[in-house]
């Protein structure tokens, strides 16, 4: 069996970060979410992968490296254009040949492990097995109507959802699909959808199997969603402490790494600070991450996703609910009359209090 992460896409819901940066690689507790993914196939004892890049591949790629990190053999494969998921499985398709394989998109994370379901398809050998959630927003996702245990019909994005069972963003599939992608027709919005090929499995008397996912799932395409995964992988972080904390209070579960000082500041956990942070005079809130080579001076912070080398100082009101990207400058204005000079790049969106 292979493995085929998506790590291609526009990202257009999480501008401006992804203007410069790729979606898959956004951090999620320090580390970026593609990488959980990866890490849960390697698990399940799948060693070749293929990795769909786009505009973003020379970061993926960087990112990622060969794979021998993970004990593993990464083949990149760029893809021209974003024309949808199905058209991802068809660029792939030299490499993926007429291995099953399994595919994972590489901004979705998923608590469970995968190796039973690996176990599973390798067993029965059904044309394709996908996850199901329940899900209270299902028009934003690929929906599945079921009949019983059978399912019936997949829909991309309906605009009056069948059912509130969202597709998740992890399949695993029979060679049978690329005979059904040889004849599929973009969708309404363009792209060759994965969901519409499946359905094609389905009218051609394939079986598809669905399982519900255990645990919790997210696709982290928003930055709604990018925080709420966030405090779901920090709710099962381990404390360790490797940098300098001088008379401050830590808090329950926090990570604070190599080269890092906290001094004179309360950190409320779960808290993961990388290496190299200066932390002075300020309170790190619950379910915040903190990227390399970022300083928090006087300022207070909570349910944030910060990248590296960031600068927040001084600032008066507690920031909340933030995604700060590479390098932001967060600091008080100084001198008369008081404003806010903001630099801001495209679909930036600030609120002020
Ligand atoms: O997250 C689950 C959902 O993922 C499913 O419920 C939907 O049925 C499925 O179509 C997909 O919907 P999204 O709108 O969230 O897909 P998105 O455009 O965000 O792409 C998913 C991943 O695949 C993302 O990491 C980018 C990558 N991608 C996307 C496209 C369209 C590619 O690598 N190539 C592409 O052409």
């Amino acid at each position: 069996m292979k493995a085929l992460i998506l790590a291609g896409g526009s990202g257009s819901r999480l501008r401006p970060i992804t203007f410069s940066m790729a979606k898959q690689l956004l951090p999620v507790a320090n580390k970026p979410v593609i990488e959980y993914g990866i890490e849960q196939i390697a698990r399940a004892g799948i060693r070749e992968f293929g990795i769909i890049i786009g505009d973003t591949g020379d970061a993926v790629r960087a990112a990622l490296g060969d794979g021998s990190r993970w004990g593993i053999e990464l083949t990149y494969i760029p893809q021209a254009a974003p024309l949808g998921l199905a058209h991802a499985v068809r660029t792939a398709q030299p490499f993926l040949q007429d291995d099953p394989f399994v595919m994972f998109l590489g901004d979705n994370l998923l608590k469970s492990s995968i190796e039973g379901l690996v176990q599973e398809f390798e067993a029965h050998q059904p044309a394709a097995t996908i996850l199901l959630a329940e899900v209270p927003n299902p028009s934003q996702f690929g929906v599945a109507e079921m009949a019983g245990e059978r399912v019936v019909r997949l829909e991309e994005k309906p605009a009056s959802p069948r059912s509130n069972l969202a597709l998740v963003g992890v399949y695993l599939f029979s060679p049978q699909i690329h005979s059904v992608i040889e004849t599929l027709q973009p969708s309404a919005r363009g792209e060759y959808e994965i969901t519409d090929a499946i359905q094609g499995l389905i009218d051609a008397e394939g079986e598809v199997r669905s399982v519900r996912v255990e645990g919790w799932w997210k696709d982290t395409g928003t930055v709604e969603a990018i925080l709420e995964a966030n405090r779901l992988i920090l709710e099962d972080l381990s404390s360790g402490l490797a940098g300098e904390v001088e008379q401050s209070a830590v808090e329950g579960r926090v990570q604070i790494g190599r080269g890092t000082v906290v001094r004179n500041s309360t950190i409320r956990g779960p808290v993961v600070i990388a290496e190299n942070c200066h932390i002075e005079e300020s309170f790190i809130g619950p379910f915040t991450s903190i990227d390399a080579g970022t300083r928090v001076i006087r300022s207070e912070i909570e349910n944030s996703i910060v990248l590296s080398e960031c600068s927040i100082l001084d600032v008066p009101a507690r920031i909340s609910s933030s995604l700060l990207g590479r390098g932001v400058r967060v600091v008080r204005s100084e001198g008369r009359p008081q404003v806010s000079r903001l630099v801001l790049g495209d679909s930036s969106s600030v609120e002020l209090p």
